[in-house]
């Protein structure tokens, strides 16, 4: 982190932009620190965030999308929304260009819990950039051997929408880890799989003994897959996701992103189902 103003951001360089999606409204920038004392000072780990901002535009809060041994760059992949002020800059910029970044910030998925155990990652849409360094981490040589069986469940509502689609080729391909893709509806050269991510989870029930849950995507997703989770016996303490909320200052000082007496950035973003349930009892 930087070190007295915590508001001080680092200055990186755009090196590479990745086009994600046929709309080109999904992008992933690969960041390389400018000084090299904030390179060794960024070191993150899965299921953190950062703030990036853009000259004139402003900060957002994005998940960090690389793995925590991806050594001399950092990634973010950032969907545009076409009223969003700093979505839509940063999306205008270039490689070369200069950037801030501030964090990393906020808690991580239980890496060391999950250790021996079976694993299972649920993403939806573009929410799957925290769970692709997490899976990039777990695939690594020097990991692999840590976590029991992996399988990957991930779907976008359009095979132009899948994020990052050489490495699911990648994953598909390799005999250590079980990797179901699946879209919502397919297209004439779409050959994978079709249907709801919830209904591929059902199909490839994945057994919940001795097993963590990491699950990241749109609400409505959320939404239908804690039951087939349940059913299968997933404990709400080993179903782990990350919340979004509007954040400013990314450090647990302004209240922004309360949710009862918890603030999103620095207790969170990742948070068990059972934790979410005991703070929405709260608030009641
Ligand atoms: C912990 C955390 C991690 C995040 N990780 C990522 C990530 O990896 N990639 C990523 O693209 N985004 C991520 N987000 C969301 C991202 O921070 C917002 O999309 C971004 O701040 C929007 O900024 P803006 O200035 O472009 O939009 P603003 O100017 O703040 O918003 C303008 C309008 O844009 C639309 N809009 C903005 N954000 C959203 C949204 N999230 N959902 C729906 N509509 C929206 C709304 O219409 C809104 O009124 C994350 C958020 C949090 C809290
Ligand atoms: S964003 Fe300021 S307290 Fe969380």
């Amino acid at each position: 982190m930087s070190s007295e103003n915590p508001y001080l951001p680092m200055l990186v360089v755009i090196d590479s932009i990745f086009i994600e999606n046929e709309a080109r409204d999904l992008k992933t920038f690969r960041l390389v620190f400018r000084d090299k004392k904030d390179k060794k000072r960024f070191k993150h780990e899965c299921g953190q965030f950062a703030m990036i901002s853009v000259p004139g535009a402003g900060e957002s809060p994005i998940g960090i999308a690389s793995s925590p041994l991806d050594t001399g760059y950092i990634e973010f992949t950032v969907k545009r929304y076409p009223e969003g002020v700093v979505t839509t800059a940063l999306h205008g910029l270039e490689e070369g260009a200069l950037l801030g970044v501030r964090g990393p910030y906020g808690n991580s998925f239980p890496m060391q819990e999950m250790e021996g155990k079976n694993i299972v990652i649920v993403g939806g849409g573009f929410a799957m950039t925290t769970l692709r360094a997490t899976v990039k981490y777990m695939l690594d040589e020097q990991n692999r051997s840590r976590f029991e069986k992996i399988t990957v469940i991930y779907g976008a509502r359009s095979p132009g929408e899948l994020l990052y689609k050489s490495e699911l080729k990648e994953w598909e391909g390799r005999s250590d880890i079980d990797a179901y893709i699946t879209v919502d509806r397919g297209d004439e050269s779409w050959k994978g799989r079709e249907g709801f991510v919830p209904a591929v989870l059902r199909e490839a029930a994945p057994g919940s003994d001795n097993a963590y849950v990491l699950v990241c995507g749109p609400p409505i997703m959320l939404k239908f897959t804690m039951l087939p989770l349940l059913e299968l016996g997933f404990g709400n303490d080993r179903i782990i996701t990350s919340l979004e909320r509007r954040m400013s200052c990314g450090i647990g000082k302004c209240g922004r992103c309360g949710v009862g007496s918890k603030y999103v950035c620095k207790d969170g973003p990742v948070f068990s189902y059972k934790r979410i349930s005991e703070l929405s009892e709260k608030m009641m």
